[in-house]
């Protein structure tokens, strides 16, 4: 499963790149505002830090709007993925994309209907939301589970990118559900590591290392 890092904050960006876990980048209109950034500016930086995929999202809801923005958004730079939200106007836009070769990025996606859609309308990822679903007690992870069963039916290329990942868990939903790429937050990444035995035990390795006296160098 590839991980995408969800953040438009350039100094997690950086700071995970350095991991060599990321795969790419995900950012969305909520992201940009409270990095506080000018959009097209910090866009354009993040470009300049990675040549992975780097999903930036349109601001218009009419086809023709989403069009001209996703245009612009992808002249950017060749690694930017124009992300459009499941809406009809954001599906005709993404078979526009597809059409010129411009990877899309098919947004706020809450059911398997509507991922069959994107599929047919060529999207290269689609993004399922998986905590919102978890925050009105359905299951994300079932989603998940759907789109790829129907995906693996129909042999589509579109690839399940799990999104509103918001727990280590979710982390582990998507993987065992078979999606493509999960975008993580930052603090979501650095935690994945993390598990208190490991803690303890090597704590107890270095103690009793120590009472050695030895040295390896
Ligand atoms: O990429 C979509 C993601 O940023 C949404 O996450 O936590 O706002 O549902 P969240």
């Amino acid at each position: 499963m590839k991980f995408f890092v969800d953040t438009a904050d350039v100094g997690d960006i950086k700071d995970l790149l350095d991991t060599g876990f990321l795969d790419g980048v995900t950012t969305n209109p909520s992201l940009v505002a409270k990095s506080g950034r000018d959009f097209l500016e910090v866009i354009t930086e993040i470009c300049g830090l990675t040549d992975m995929p780097v999903s930036a999202e349109v601001s218009a809801v009419d086809t023709e709007g989403m069009i001209l923005e996703g245009e612009r958004l992808a002249g950017i730079a060749e690694n930017v993925v124009v992300k459009l939200p499941l809406t009809l106007d954001g599906l005709r836009a993404c078979r526009h994309f597809r059409q010129k070769g411009i990877r899309t990025n098919v947004t706020l996606c809450f059911s398997a209907n509507q991922a069959l859609l994107a599929a047919k309308a060529g999207a290269t990822y689609v993004s399922p939301f998986i905590g919102r679903l978890d925050d009105i007690n359905l299951e994300g992870s079932h989603l998940l589970g759907d789109i790829r069963t129907i995906y693996n039916n129909y042999d589509f290329e579109t690839r399940i990118l799990a999104a509103s990942i918001r727990s280590a868990n979710h982390v582990t939903q998507a993987a065992l559900a078979g999606a493509d790429v999960a975008t993580v937050p930052p603090g979501v990444i650095r935690k994945l590591a993390e598990h208190p035995l490991t803690q303890n035990g090597l704590a107890q390795f270095l103690s009793d290392w120590q009472d050695t006296g030895q040295s390896i160098v």
